[in-house]
């Protein structure tokens, strides 16, 4: 089967790569049902580095796995480059999830018996997107860009918390996906080391990567360019950060590249 690819800047009504309408999700439960979000309306532009923000229970992970296709909605849709999520069947879903959208979890999910080079390599086989003689060397690449390439033959457990968040994202940009999406991704890291993971965050927004991160930290979230808070499965606001930006608002134009996106760039 064809794999379907993001189209292009101009693929997509008025710039928007990611449209959330009207979403609804109620989750079932003996009495009378959680909703857990009562009425999403989003629109995510190409290139830009979006927090979503609120407390525990406000609805963050079920919107990111409406998203990524993990879940489906009870009404409404979630449209990525103008493909209809959950239209597909799950086998199309599953396919266009490992070409197009990069994951990053709170907790990693890296497979704890493969090394890190083939946590990475394992993404590509999936989706049949390199040919299987560059894909170790692109993995390494990749791991040279997230600063862990001497540790690649490995297991996860042999590094640290941080190291694993950054072959998790290496592995998010396996098959060089025009989004990357991330719930709580440094919920489980001390501050530190966080800040050194939004930094690679950022290094992805300066090259066009279009980035959607999750957070309940207000401090973190401060580092995206656009803010939206949620409560109780609502939006309730939505702002340009104050600080300067790291990565790009709606409509402005791409940062010249500095010295970190040209090493990534070497890498991609
Ligand atoms: N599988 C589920 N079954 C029932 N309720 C759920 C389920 N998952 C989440 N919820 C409820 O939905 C609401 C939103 O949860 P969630 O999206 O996980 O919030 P957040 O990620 O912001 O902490 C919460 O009230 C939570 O308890
Ligand atoms: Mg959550």
């Amino acid at each position: 089967m064809e794999i379907a690819k993001i189209a292009g800047k101009n693929g997509h009504e008025n710039g928007a790569l990611i449209k959330v309408k009207d979403l609804v999700k109620v989750y079932p439960t003996a009495a009378n049902g959680v909703e857990a979000l009562k009425g999403i309306n989003l629109d995510v532009h190409e290139g830009e580095f979006l927090a979503i923000f609120g407390k525990s229970g406000a609805g963050k992970s079920t919107l990111i796995n409406m998203i990524t296709g993990i879940d489906s909605p009870d009404s409404g849709e979630v449209q990525i480059g103008g493909v209809s999520v959950h239209s597909m069947s799950d086998e199309e879903l599953t396919r266009w999830r490992g070409r197009n959208l990069g994951v990053v979890y709170q907790f990693f999910q890296l497979l704890p018996t493969l090394t890190l080079i083939e946590n990475i390599t394992l993404a590509m086989d999936f989706c049949d997107t390199y040919q299987l003689a560059k894909r170790s060397e692109r993995a390494l690449q990749l791991l040279d860009q997230v600063g862990i390439r001497e540790h690649a033959y490995k297991v996860p457990s042999k590094i640290s918390g941080g190291q694993q968040q950054r072959v998790a994202i290496a592995r998010a940009l396996a098959n060089d996906p025009d989004v990357i999406v991330a719930d709580e991704p440094t919920g489980n890291l001390d501050s530190q080391t966080a800040d050194d993971i939004y930094d690679l965050f950022s290094d992805l927004v300066s090259l066009g990567k279009t980035l959607v991160i999750v957070t309940h930290d207000q401090e973190i979230a401060e580092r995206a360019s656009r803010i939206l808070e949620i409560s109780d499965g609502r939006i309730i606001s939505s702002r340009l950060s104050d600080t300067p930006s790291n990565g790009r608002s709606a409509g402005e134009a791409a940062p010249s590249p500095n010295l970190a996106p040209q090493r990534i760039h070497a890498a991609l």
